[in-house]
């Protein structure tokens, strides 16, 4: 909280830039502003491969951007050198590449921050979930990760002064554990419509690894449609722990992993969206003294994840989070509860 103040007064020598930043927090501007053009227009895209990149969702030039010409010339179905075509013109026109410290902070400023419902895990994680970064949630089976989702996929719906984005959210539901009940419950205690808040929350459920990532890479096409500031996916590494099994299959997982997380950070930045995952943990049997459990998900994960959170039960029915990881917040803990109608402060 201090921290962002302190950035918020360093841009404010002149009202002009005052009015920027207010532009930048109420417009949600994304990197993109400004430069959208349509990727027909793009040197090297024919009717046809146009086609091709709207079926495969990239219609946002950013997205194509930061997509590797082998990802892109995969995903979408063309040569190779169209795709680096078809990138390296896209980069020349939106002209990436270094960029100054002050549009850095600008950057940062555009994000935005959603509620969790209590105040205590809002100030552990700096003021909320925040977009254009993963916030990745691991604990035992009953600690509070799932619901934890359903509060956000709430409150990203909630007016901006009640910690919301006024937008809608993307549910990947990976063990069929989505609960629209808890959604209405929650909704009607935020004094939201349930009726429209359940119509806001778009739900797929993953039936294995390679679902999920199909869903994510389709998810770029209905963030733009459907206004979305969210995109959860509960949990991320059910079908991968799953699908891949043995140590032989070790090393093909962590790569779909990798390129699994690598989408998700780019949807975040590219769309200004938070992305919210759980995992699970495993117990590991090396750990004689202190807490044995430990996330899944390797190096892979704990190098993606923005904000790591360690979620465990505590004394009467409190839930206990742990910050673990987080490049520019202190480590500490938060206590909360969970109720009928949502989190809430002990
Ligand atoms: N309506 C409710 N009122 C109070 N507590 C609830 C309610 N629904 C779920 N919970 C609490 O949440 C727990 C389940 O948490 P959940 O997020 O599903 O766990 P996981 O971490 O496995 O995803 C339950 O054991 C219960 O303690
Ligand atoms: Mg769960």
């Amino acid at each position: 909280m201090n921290k962002k103040k302190k950035e918020n007064e360093l841009i404010k020598p002149d009202v002009k830039s005052e009015e920027k930043k207010e532009e930048l927090i109420n417009e949600e501007v994304i990197l993109t502003k400004n430069k959208k053009f349509d990727i027909k227009d793009i040197d090297g895209v024919g009717s046809v491969t146009a086609e091709k990149l709207t079926d495969i969702g990239y219609t946002d030039p950013m997205t194509i951007a930061v997509t590797s010409p082998k990802e892109l010339a995969a995903l979408a179905e063309i040569g190779e050198s169209t795709a680096q075509k078809i990138i390296h013109s896209i980069r020349q026109k939106l002209d990436i590449g270094f960029e100054t410290a002050d549009k850095v902070l600008e950057r940062k400023i555009a994000a935005l921050k959603i509620t969790t419902g209590s105040k205590n895990l809002d100030t552990l994680l700096g003021g909320g979930i925040e977009t254009q970064g993963i916030t990745e949630v691991y604990g035992q089976f009953a600690s509070g990760k799932s619901q934890l989702g359903f509060n956000l996929a709430v409150n990203v719906q909630l007016p901006k002064d009640k910690g919301g984005l006024e937008k809608g959210c993307l549910f990947i539901d990976t063990e069929n554990t989505f609960s629209p009940m808890r959604i209405l419950q929650i909704s009607k205690a935020r004094g939201l419509d349930p009726e429209k808040t359940l119509k806001n929350v778009h739900v797929a459920r993953a039936y294995n690894s390679e679902h999920q990532m199909l869903l994510t890479e389709k998810a770029i096409e209905l963030i733009e449609k459907n206004n979305i500031g969210l995109v959860i996916i509960d949990s991320l590494m059910s079908h991968f722990r799953s699908d891949f099994v043995g140590r032989g299959e070790l090393a093909p997982r962590q790569q779909k992993l990798n390129k699994h997380l690598h989408v998700l950070q780019k949807i975040a930045d590219a769309h200004n969206v938070a992305v919210y995952i759980t995992n699970q943990v495993m117990a590991r049997p090396d750990i004689l003294f202190g807490d044995p459990t430990v996330p899944i998900g390797g190096h892979v994960l704990a190098h993606q994840a923005t904000y790591r959170l360690y979620f465990r039960k505590g004394r009467a029915g409190s839930r206990i989070a742990k910050l673990m990881d987080a490049a520019n917040l202190p480590e500490g803990e938060a206590i909360f509860k969970i109720e009928e109608s949502g989190l809430k402060d002990l």
